[in-house]
């Protein structure tokens, strides 16, 4: 799946990256109002992968639902609607709209590291998590999942709260929190100063939080941090994700490398004598 906030913003983007083979595209994050986003610069190439703090712009979903439609015409493969807010009620009011307009399925960001009130401030809390995630339940019938922050002590206690709270599934995970300082300048590089760190550097961690997860919830878990190439991806299937989202590896690898990781994941399955990718979910845990 094409990973939220990289290239999931207009139908044109979404459609040509469906030509490069992806199984479902994620959009970027939607909240109720329009919102700027953070003054440039916004990403900082680190070793190993991106630091982020865009600050989430987006257009809100009253504008944005003419683009939903408009990617649903073109789009063959489903699509996930992003969202956030600053409280259950807006969570819940993007979701019935999102689905309302045609959305397959919602992915619930609580796990936002740059942005006050929202994201990984919900994420974090148990409380304020149960209620988001029941609330949007509530009111749509399309399947939600809920993308986990890793800035946590305990992820599989969070996703076992989103579990009991309706989550179908379990999108793991967002950035992790990081800063990058100008030695010049010795300030941070970002306009907001610290942000999300994205990429290979950031597999390891997304990978272990899958493998807890996997131990405690029994809802899908989506795969999402510094998948490069296909054996990244098989370790998240034996982790026990049973699909991947791939969002930075796309700006150093180009959006060829959604093909490239299926043919990848194909030989591999063949040269073990598997047939399906289901066969080789969470084949770590095994003792
Ligand atoms: C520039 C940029 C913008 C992003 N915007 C969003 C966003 O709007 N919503 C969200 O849930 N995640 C967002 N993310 C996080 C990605 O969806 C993904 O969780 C993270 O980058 C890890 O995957 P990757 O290493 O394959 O990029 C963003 C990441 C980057 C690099």
């Amino acid at each position: 799946m094409l990973a939220s906030g990289i290239l999931g913003y207009t139908a044109e983007t979404m459609h040509t990256i469906e030509k490069n083979g992806v199984g479902a595209v994620v959009s970027k994050s939607i909240g109720v109002k329009p919102r700027k986003g953070y003054a440039n610069p916004t990403v900082v190439q680190v070793n190993g992968g991106l630091i982020n703090a865009m600050g989430l712009p987006n257009p809100g979903i009253d504008e944005y639902i003419s683009e939903i439609q408009r990617a649903k015409k073109v789009l063959a493969v489903p699509l996930i609607i992003s969202i956030y807010g600053y409280s259950a009620e807006e969570y819940a009011e993007v979701a019935e709209k999102a689905a309302y307009a045609g959305a397959d399925a919602v992915e619930l960001n609580v796990s936002c590291p740059h942005v006050k009130e929202t994201g990984s401030e919900i994420g974090q809390n148990p409380k304020v998590l149960e209620s988001v995630v029941r609330k949007v339940r509530a009111v749509t019938k399309v399947p939600v999942f809920v993308k986990v922050t890793p800035n946590v002590t305990d992820i599989a206690e969070i996703g076992e709260v989103a579990e009991k709270a309706g989550a179908d599934a379990l999108t793991a995970t967002n950035t992790v929190r990081a800063i990058a300082i100008n030695v010049e300048t010795k300030m941070p590089i970002l306009s907001n100063r610290g942000g999300g760190l994205s990429g290979s550097a950031a597999k390891p961690i997304a990978l272990r939080c899958v493998y807890d997860l996997y131990e405690r919830v029994e809802v899908p878990i989506v795969g999402c941090g510094g998948v490069t190439k296909w054996q990244d991806a098989v370790e998240y299937l034996l982790a026990g994700a049973v699909a991947v989202q791939i969002g930075t590896a796309i700006a150093t690898e180009g959006p060829a490398i959604f093909r490239e990781i299926s043919h990848g994941i194909s030989g591999y399955l063949k040269r073990k004598g598997y047939k399906r990718v289901e066969d080789i979910v969470g084949l770590s845990h095994r003792s």
